[in-house]
């Protein structure tokens, strides 16, 4: 009997590693990508929405719905991209590679609404994983009384035993909004954190991004192309690691297969104050409730998710060919 597949939301701030987690889940078959819902983070929201569409087009998926989500944190009025996002990302958020523009436009119903209405309706058929500012989940937690203790969560953020990467303290997705993670981590039962612990142990090189160029396929080289860009960035800001961080593709792997990671079991939350603002900690007025509602990430079978995230992507980069010359 064949197993049905899981229905998925990402939530993404489109960005280049969140382009290879959604070519990741694209080509995931244990996978139904029930949509695509945009937030701010590495790009804004608009930006981020008009990748999504461009490159649901270049994988031959278009049939995935795109939703805009929130322009900025709950706590601010405005939102502009950060300058070190743009050093990692380009401009455009994917490597200053040219995509068409899609000739689709972004749902009528917001991000939050598709959020909420897909929990209601498949509860625990659907994990929901967040790739940039938990803005959009905050504001579902708070739209629907339910949402909390029915949605699955694995989200890409946080770092518990290693330093941020924004500041000392703060990993970039929480330090984009502090409060929305806070919320999220307190209040959701069901959260599972993929945070810099693991993420910088899974790294990208330019042998791996020559085999999707030597595919000769438009998203082969489009997809290798942006990817260079980011281990560009990584050479000049994290020379040591010898790599890109696979951020943004460990959560999807995740979500498809707990076992890549180790997992500690805790209450967290997210210290909203300075100097600490933005770090993702043990919540110490829950230390001694048995019952934990996140699990965070602390190891990862490097090896066995390489090989994962290179045939999903393969699938992928193979099922666009295959369409584009089919149309
Ligand atoms: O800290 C890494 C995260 O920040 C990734 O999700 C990346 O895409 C950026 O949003
Ligand atoms: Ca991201």
């Amino acid at each position: 009997m064949t197993q049905a597949r899981k229905k998925i939301i990402l939530d993404l701030d489109t960005g280049i590693d969140d382009t290879l987690a959604l070519a990741y889940a694209l080509g995931s078959p244990e996978l139904d990508v029930i949509g695509v819902t945009g937030t701010f983070g590495n790009v804004v929201v608009e930006q981020g929405v008009r990748n999504d569409l461009a490159l649901l087009d270049l994988f031959g998926r278009a049939d995935v719905p795109v939703f805009e989500g929130l322009p900025h944190a709950s706590t601010k009025d405005s939102f502009a991209t950060l300058d070190i996002s743009r050093f990692i990302h380009g401009d455009n958020g994917v490597g200053n590679v040219e995509l068409s523009e899609s000739e689709r436009k972004a749902e009528t119903v917001s991000a939050v609404d598709f959020l909420v209405e897909s929990v209601r309706k498949y509860g625990d058929d659907l994990v929901i994983v967040p790739t940039g500012p938990l803005t959009n989940i905050a504001a579902a937690v708070e739209k629907d009384p339910e949402f909390a203790s029915r949605a699955h969560i694995v989200f890409m953020g946080g770092a518990l035993t290693v330093p941020g990467n924004v500041t000392r303290w703060s990993e970039a997705n929480i330090n984009q909004d502090p409060e929305a993670a806070d919320l999220v981590l307190r209040t959701c039962a069901d959260v599972t954190m993929v945070g810099l612990d693991v993420t910088l142990q899974t790294l990208l090189t330019t042998a791996e991004t020559a085999v999707w160029r030597e595919t000769g396929t438009e998203a082969g080289r489009i997809l290798a192309d942006m990817t260079d860009y980011y281990i560009r960035s990584y050479d000049v800001t994290a020379p040591h690691l010898g790599g890109c961080g696979l951020h943004d593709p460990l959560a999807v792997g995740v979500a498809v297969d707990p076992s890549l990671v180790t997992t500690l079991a805790r209450n967290m939350k997210v210290d909203t104050e300075e100097p600490t603002r933005g770090r993702t900690i043990g919540d110490d007025e829950r230390l001694n409730d048995p019952n934990k509602n996140a699990c965070v990430a602390v190891a990862v079978d490097v090896d066995r998710f390489l090989g994962e995230l290179m045939d999903r992507i393969g699938s992928t980069i193979a099922a666009a060919k295959q369409h584009g010359e089919g149309s």
